[in-house]
């Protein structure tokens, strides 16, 4: 009889995580050095990441701004030093809470540019390098507002984005996996972090979270990290063009 492979020994592998100078992305590095890979730690904030790098031997920190091509290459071939680049996780984002008749369309194009073209091009860098070898894993971080509105929240450049993100998942999962790469997305819920921190610090906002998820709380650090290892790791090599909602139920509704 076979045994399931070691769902979470990512020993000898070679991460990229986008956005990992604070909240999910900081700790996703931390998840995935644990497991035994190195792990590129990229960001703009520098400072961040060297700060990061210290709390792992297996983390170096990279500086990275997702929206430039030529920082896009020069993190492609900084995993490359390590042997090449076999799981990349698209989590560096960013939202505005506009609503739409107040959205200028810079700020409904950069919101894209990041969120969207930004991990469209590092995911065809990473697929290339992927391809040329073993293949590997691409886990998107998505967000449950791709999937439903945010109202009465108004974020619709934001759900614009993360809708893409889904969708993305799906088309490269589907033209990727003659070439061994897997494409999967996380599409988390509520979770605190700089880009979280003042609304769930909100009691209004705090009893809109507990009234709309069934688990009855928003999510707290550590999570997202089952889901990040199995989508990374051996145990999902089978599941391919996937997007896992762990938001406590909120889209279960
Ligand atoms: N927290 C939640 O509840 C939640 C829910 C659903 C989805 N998400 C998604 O999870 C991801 C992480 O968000 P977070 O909540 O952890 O927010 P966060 O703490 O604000 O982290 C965002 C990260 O993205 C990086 N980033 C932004 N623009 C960048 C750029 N141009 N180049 C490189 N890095 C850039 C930031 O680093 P620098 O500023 O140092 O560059 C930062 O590390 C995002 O994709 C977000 O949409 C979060």
């Amino acid at each position: 009889m076979s045994h399931a492979p070691h769902v979470t020994d990512l020993s000898g592998k070679v991460a990229v995580v986008t956005g990992a100078s604070s909240g999910l992305g900081r700790n996703f590095a931390l998840v995935l050095a644990g497991a035994g890979a190195r792990v590129i730690a990229a960001a703009r904030r520098e400072d961040r990441l060297r700060d990061l790098a210290t709390e792992h031997d297996l983390i170096t920190p990279h500086r990275c701004d997702i929206t430039d091509e030529a920082d896009r290459g020069a993190l492609i071939a900084r995993a490359q030093e390590f042997g090449g680049v076999d799981i990349l996780v698209n989590n560096a984002g960013w939202a505005d809470a506009l609503p739409a008749f107040e959205q200028p369309v810079d700020a409904f194009r950069a919101t894209l540019d990041i969120d969207v073209t930004a991990l469209f091009r590092l995911s065809v860098l990473a697929a290339q390098s992927m391809a040329r070898r073993d293949g590997g894993a691409i886990v998107n971080i998505a967000s449950i507002l791709g999937l439903v509105a945010s109202a009465p929240v108004t974020q619709s450049a934001y759900g614009a984005a993360k809708g893409a993100v889904i969708s993305l998942t799906r088309h490269l999962a589907a033209e990727w996996a003659r070439h061994g790469v897997r494409v999967n997305a996380i599409a988390p819920g509520f979770f605190p972090s700089e880009l979280t921190d003042a609304m769930l610090a909100d009691e209004s906002a705090q009893g809109w979270i507990r009234r709309n998820t069934p688990l009855g709380r928003p999510g707290r650090p550590g999570e997202l990290d089952g889901a990040l290892l199995l989508l990374a790791g051996p145990g999902a090599s089978y599941i391919t063009g996937q997007t896992l909602a762990v938001d406590g139920g909120w889209t279960a509704r």
